[in-house]
């Protein structure tokens, strides 16, 4: 994970734009909200799916920017007064705070299409009919049946009690697809990739984006605002629908487990080249930020 935050810190300052381009102000809040922070999972689930079908470091580097671009504007949009009203992110004032919130919308739309001109610019990456099969699976991923979708059901359920099939149709949508979207892309760097291979990965990869969403909100309660880098208990002072919520804690890490043990069978097919996926997934429900 540390190779992967130094290589990709190094490519997205490259992509976006200096922080004196004009308009000046908005630059500058891009690159706040990019640069400095962030475990960088997404990415570092590029990177891994890419190695894991024998593609190189090269040919991942805008793949792994642009979900992290789309991510980036994913949550500075998140943090919006309409949205979770949240002052703090990846332990800084979040964008909105720092910059003011019609910037940090703009921000985030601008680093929305950012994301997607890396994809179209890198040459490095793959043949372009690839790179187009890339575009469409995180168009998709981001949009409306996608972490859009998600978003919005995640408004419209506050103050509501899901249940647990509405509670993880929400999940699989605002975070899931962005993190499958992002094992995809890896694996679409290689050509000729057999399709039980991709189906496999892909298979792993919904398994981790809903634990991985599971996990955040078992941490909105135990985790601390000082290492989470952005502030506890948001959840439950919105009256979020969580898996905490709903089902317990206890049960809650229980299904995480479970559904790391799912990504592990799913992976049982592929070689040691896979095994920073099988790590990353242990991290996932293991992690304390
Ligand atoms: C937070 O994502 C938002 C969710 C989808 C749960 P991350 O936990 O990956 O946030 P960063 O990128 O590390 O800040
Ligand atoms: C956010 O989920 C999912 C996104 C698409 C950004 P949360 O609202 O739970 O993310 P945090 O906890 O604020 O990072
Ligand atoms: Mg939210
Ligand atoms: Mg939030
Ligand atoms: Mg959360």
């Amino acid at each position: 994970m540390a190779r992967c935050q130094a290589r990709l810190e190094t490519s997205l300052s490259h992509w976006l734009p200096p922080a004196e381009t004009h308009p000046a102000a908005l630059h500058a809040a891009m690159r706040y909200a990019v640069l400095g922070g962030g475990k960088r999972i997404r990415p570092t689930l590029v990177y891994a799916s890419g190695q894991a079908v024998g593609s190189d470091w090269e040919q991942l580097d805008a793949p792994a920017c642009a979900v992290e671009f789309i991510h980036a504007y994913s949550l500075v949009h998140d943090d919006l007064p309409a949205m979770d009203d949240d002052d703090l992110r990846r332990g800084k004032p979040s964008c909105h705070k720092a910059f003011g919130e019609a910037e940090a919308i703009l921000a985030g739309d601008a680093l929305q299409t950012l994301g997607f001109y890396v994809l179209t610019h890198d040459k490095s990456a793959c043949d372009s009919v690839t790179r187009l099969r890339m575009i469409e699976a995180i168009a998709l991923a981001a949009g409306s049946r996608g972490m859009v979708g998600g978003q919005m059901i995640d408004l419209a359920a506050a103050g509501r009690q899901l249940d647990i099939a509405e509670l993880e149709d929400m999940h699989i949508h605002k975070t899931g697809a962005l993190i499958r979207a992002s094992v995809v892309l890896g694996a679409l760097t290689r050509p000729g990739l057999a399709a039980e291979t991709l189906e496999r990965l892909d298979h792993y990869a919904k398994c981790i984006g809903l634990a991985f969403q599971i996990r955040d909100d078992i941490l909105d309660v135990e985790g601390e605002t000082d290492i989470l880098g952005k502030r506890s208990g948001a959840d439950l002072s919105l009256h979020k629908s969580t898996y905490a919520a709903l089902i317990g804690l206890d049960d809650a890490k229980q299904r995480a487990k479970e559904l790391h043990e799912e990504a592990m069978d799913s992976l049982s097919g592929l070689d040691g080249k896979a095994d920073p996926l099988r790590w990353i997934s242990l991290y996932i429900i293991e992690r304390d930020r």
